[in-house]
């Protein structure tokens, strides 16, 4: 006998960070964080989980190419979700036994790895997604959002699309440092995003060590997350609950700058924006400028790659600039042809 599943979850951006942990095994943060996921199928995960009595031992596939199973995060991960399969299986004995059995994982990101997106986020959250349905696991998203941020923290913000917020919590087990919606998609439907591909290169500093050097040296880092990233959190949320997309824009730029200038004020510095990210910075705020209002807001993650958010209404007015500037910007790649950014022109 042979059981599967397939399900997929969305690379999810964040924009108030989460950057910084204070427990590095169970990966609970040092401050609460919110991604905006606009589409659940653009970028994405598509995860299939089998078992069988039959399988001599845990394998996984990644975009075909089979991937070790052994690191102690997934190992983690894998332990959390047999156990509450056993649970069912102790109260319901006519269950067949998927907590003994081992698993055939095989997981395929419809965008290219290289391309420096955080494919870890969607990697772990479709896994956990996968392996909770094959086994009919009752558990709510928000519970299995627990699960997964022990595999990438950010992950558990991917068991959601929409608005999600991670509430970092109190406990030491972890057990309320979970992802809640804000918002559905459709909550807020005039919102867009654009990634604008800097670089595909990998980034340099992996996100984990990064965030520990940060936490270590940085005495901006103090600051960040005693003083200014609470409040954030609560005026992000509002502006989004609101649709206030200003104040929603203000608070995601100021964001990223604050986390990479923690970033800057570790020791030594880390870099992760490149002189096109730079140039993408005053863009946007030139853009806003020019028309006088809020049509655009960047932020940029663990590496050289602008993410765009803007209002559906404002697109020709982003466009028209982009289409005028970007080819003046050195190293520039934009995810539009030139065809449909020509229609702004
Ligand atoms: C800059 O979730 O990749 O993207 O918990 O160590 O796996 P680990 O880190 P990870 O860090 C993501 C950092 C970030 C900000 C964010 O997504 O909130």
């Amino acid at each position: 006998s042979i059981y599967s599943a397939s399900t997929t979850a969305p690379v999810n951006i964040a924009t108030l960070k989460y950057w910084g942990k204070r427990d590095k095994v169970l990966n609970l943060p040092t401050n609460s964080s919110i991604s905006v996921t606009l589409s659940q199928e653009d970028l994405r995960t598509l995860t299939t989980a089998t078992t069988s009595p039959d399988f001599a031992k845990d394998q996984l596939w990644l975009n075909g190419k089979e991937e070790s199973l052994a690191s102690e995060r997934t190992q983690h991960c894998l332990q959390d979700l047999r156990q509450l399969r056993r649970e069912l299986e102790e109260k319901d004995s006519s269950l067949p036994t998927f907590s003994q059995w081992k698993l055939h994982i095989a997981s395929e990101n419809n965008f290219p790895t290289a391309a420096g997106l955080a494919s870890s986020a969607a990697g772990f959250a479709a896994l956990i997604k996968a392996i909770a349905k094959l086994y009919e696991l009752p558990q709510s998203e928000s519970e299995l959002s627990k699960i997964a941020r022990k595999g990438s923290g950010s992950a558990c913000r991917s068991l959601f699309g929409g608005y999600v917020a991670w509430e970092m919590g109190k406990l030491e087990d972890g057990s309320d440092s979970k992802a809640v919606e804000i918002g559905s998609l459709n909550h807020w439907p005039e919102m867009k995003a654009a990634i604008l591909v800097v670089s595909a290169d990998k980034k340099d500093t992996p996100s984990t060590s990064g965030m520990q050097l940060t936490v270590k040296t940085s005495d901006l880092f103090q600051e960040r997350i005693n003083n200014v990233v609470p409040k954030r959190f609560e005026q992000m949320k509002k502006s989004i609950l609101e649709k206030d997309f200003p104040t929603f824009a203000e608070l995601t730029m100021k964001d990223s700058n604050s986390f990479h200038a923690t970033c800057l004020d570790s020791y030594p510095p880390i870099f992760y924006l490149n002189d096109t990210s730079k140039k993408v910075i005053k863009l946007c705020h030139a853009i806003n400028e020019f028309y006088n209002e809020t049509v655009v807001a960047y932020t940029f993650d663990a590496g050289p790659n602008a993410v765009l958010y803007y209002l559906e209404q404002s697109e020709d007015k982003l466009f028209a600039f982009l289409y005028h500037l970007f080819q003046n910007v050195s190293g520039w790649e934009s995810k539009f042809t030139k065809e449909q950014l020509s229609q702004f022109n």
